[in-house]
């Protein structure tokens, strides 16, 4: 396709500053270049965003995100940070809706469509993640829970808004396990996504987003995972934090 590929590093809880000044430091500036058709980004804990930003060797090429943001602009909100915040340290993307957050945090569909509205306001293109429980798939209930969770968290977008999100389709069941979703898996609700998409924004619209798997992703399986037509790069968790696995799965994009 005429989509590009994006390898997003999703830290979670851990890297704080020092560390991630280590890992840029330990990242080689060549797999720092920007290579054709490659969007390469990490997504530190809030902390570690100035450093971040600040120990790139490519200002070009690595870009940095966000792992969750509020939807107001300031304000009597304990603990909470702003997209203007997120743009003061340099971050081009926000993570939204991640199941960690939909599970711990009590994060649904609205409030995500509410941060999903705040950061494309700011610039910031947030990265919508989606997926459905085991026993959801058990249950043959994917596709359901992942239309639901696609419409509900983009609901009142625009076509062209649309055109600005990134989706990242990560089956619960895969994150963390080491249990890899098949790339026939991958494909399948990648394009069942992309044709709900269509159907709500129109087909033009649908194609260009960027839609990335998420779950036990690493170097050993992201080639053959990357090969289907609807699987346009990665949203990856333990394997982005070692600067080594980092660097190859950009190479492998
Ligand atoms: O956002 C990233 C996902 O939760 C995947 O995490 O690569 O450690 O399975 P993982």
């Amino acid at each position: 396709s005429t989509r590009s590929i994006l390898i997003a590093g999703n830290w979670k809880m851990n890297m704080g500053p020092n560390d991630t000044a280590d890992f840029f430091e330990q990242l080689d500036a060549e797999s720092q270049k920007q290579i054709d058709g490659v969007i390469a980004a990490v997504c530190p804990p809030f902390v570690s965003l100035a450093t971040a930003f600040d120990s790139r060797k490519s200002a070009s090429a690595v870009k940095i995100g966000a792992q969750n943001v509020h939807f107001e602009d300031n304000g009597a909100f304990t603990g909470e940070i702003s997209t203007s915040m997120l743009t003061e340290v340099g971050c081009d993307y926000v993570i939204l809706g991640h199941s960690e957050r939909r599970e711990y945090f009590g994060e649904d569909d609205a409030i995500i469509n509410k941060k999903v509205k705040k950061a494309l306001l700011a610039g910031i293109t947030p990265i919508v993640c989606v997926g459905e429980v085991l026993d959801e798939r058990k249950q043959n209930r994917h596709f359901d829970v992942v239309k639901t969770q696609t419409a509900g968290s983009l609901e009142g977008l625009s076509a062209s808004e649309l055109e600005k999100v990134v989706i990242a389709y990560e089956p619960v069941w895969a994150i963390g396990t080491g249990e890899t979703a098949s790339p026939e898996q991958a494909q399948e609700m990648h394009a069942f996504i992309r044709d709900e998409l269509a159907k709500l924004f129109g087909k033009e619209a649908a194609d260009t987003v960027l839609i990335l798997y998420g779950g036990s992703m690493k170097p050993a399986n992201a080639g053959e995972l990357l090969q289907k037509p609807d699987v346009d790069g990665g949203l990856i968790g333990g394997a982005s934090l070692k600067p080594a696995d980092f660097a190859k799965l950009v190479a492998i994009a």
